[in-house]
């Protein structure tokens, strides 16, 4: 097992390792003493793992119980938030008890909001059961649900007590979701990580799950420790997300947020004028089953840019790469935006 430790203000331990979600019990006994354990999880989630996670929580002497709200993004909203604030007062819930979050982003952001606002906070834990939730949203404090305007525009800063990382849970993925989780992982390696990078490039890059796990939240947690509340270098994160959000937003959602985010680093490296990047970051999605190029019109993705939450006032902050390891934020007017897709798209058809 490896633990990365996150001295945010709020520290915690981040468990990556084999056989950890059926030992959930056990291994937050050693962080939070036995008291009320709300599960919160998707219906898909549920039926795949709420048992095994209420058995070893119920072991560890956690009077545990499950609250399930219907999988998918579009449950991701205020409604669900309530219905599940609801069942945590009905109990009662109190302010020593705790919320464990259990499955991939969406639970992960709902479950965490609500243990945010909930009694004004109470702690909580994330185990995630996607890649993507294992490298990205269950680490860091990021909580949310979204609102018509837009994705996670309503949420709050609120870290978790702990992080458990199941591999085996992980590996056993279906090869749709390890290709999404995958996309953010290539984006550590962009960022900061050739190393890392050049494993996304091999075949068989799931063979080693446990260590890209462990060095991607390593590359998280640098980031998060040094700016929490994602003022200043934090937004490095956002590498092809500007981009990959408005691909995701025209394809109606069809296109996953790993699809978008990929697509988007490409078109990111492109926009910088950055060809063997671009390039290098195509092979990188190529090998990962992640998509190339997508079939929208860059006036119709820079118009899906601009309800980006990570807009401020007129200007945005894109996250340009400048080497394989390298990336830095360049803040431009929104009616630029256009112009990035349309330079980034361009050399992306041309490396085609
Ligand atoms: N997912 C980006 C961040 O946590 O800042």
């Amino acid at each position: 097992m490896q633990t990365v430790h996150i001295g945010t203000s709020h520290p915690y331990d981040v468990l990556i390792g084999e056989g950890l979600l059926p030992q959930a019990g056990v291994q937050l006994r050693e962080v939070v003493a036995p008291c009320q354990a709300a599960i919160v999880t998707d219906a898909t989630v549920d039926t795949l793992y709420g048992e095994a996670v209420e058995r070893s929580l119920r072991e560890a002497g956690y009077a545990a119980f499950r609250c399930v709200f219907p999988a998918g993004e579009r449950h991701k909203r205020w409604n669900t938030l309530g219905e599940i604030l609801e069942s945590l007062a009905r109990r009662p819930l109190t302010r020593s008890d705790i919320v464990v979050a259990l499955g991939g982003g969406v639970p992960g952001d709902v479950a965490g909001f609500a243990a945010a606002v909930y009694a004004r906070g109470i702690r909580f834990i994330q185990i995630p059961t996607t890649l993507l939730a294992a490298v990205d949203s269950s680490v860091g404090g990021k909580t949310a649900v979204d609102l018509e305007a837009g994705k996670n525009l309503a949420g709050a800063f609120h870290q978790p007590a702990l992080v458990l990382s199941d591999c085996a849970v992980i590996r056993a993925l279906p090869p749709a979701l390890l290709s999404d989780g995958a996309a953010e992982i290539i984006k550590y390696g962009v960022l900061t990580d050739p190393e890392l990078f050049e494993w996304m490039c091999r075949p068989d890059w799931t063979q080693r799950i446990g260590e890209i796990i462990a060095r991607s939240v390593s590359i998280k947690r640098d980031l998060v420790e040094a700016d929490e509340y994602d003022n200043g270098v934090r937004q490095l994160l956002n590498l092809g997300h500007t981009f990959g959000h408005a691909i995701e937003k025209c394809s109606d959602f069809t296109l996953s947020h790993g699809q978008g985010v990929a697509v988007g680093m490409a078109i990111a490296a492109g926009a910088a004028g950055q060809r063997e990047v671009c390039r290098a970051i195509l092979d990188a999605n190529r090998n990962c089953n992640l998509p190339l190029s997508i079939p929208y019109a860059p006036e119709q993705l820079a118009a899906a840019a601009l309800s980006d939450k990570k807009r401020k006032g007129d200007r945005i902050n894109l996250v340009l790469p400048d080497a394989i390891g390298h990336c830095h934020l360049e803040s431009i007017e929104v009616t630029e935006l256009p112009d990035a897709f349309r330079r980034g798209m361009s050399m992306v058809e041309a490396l085609l």
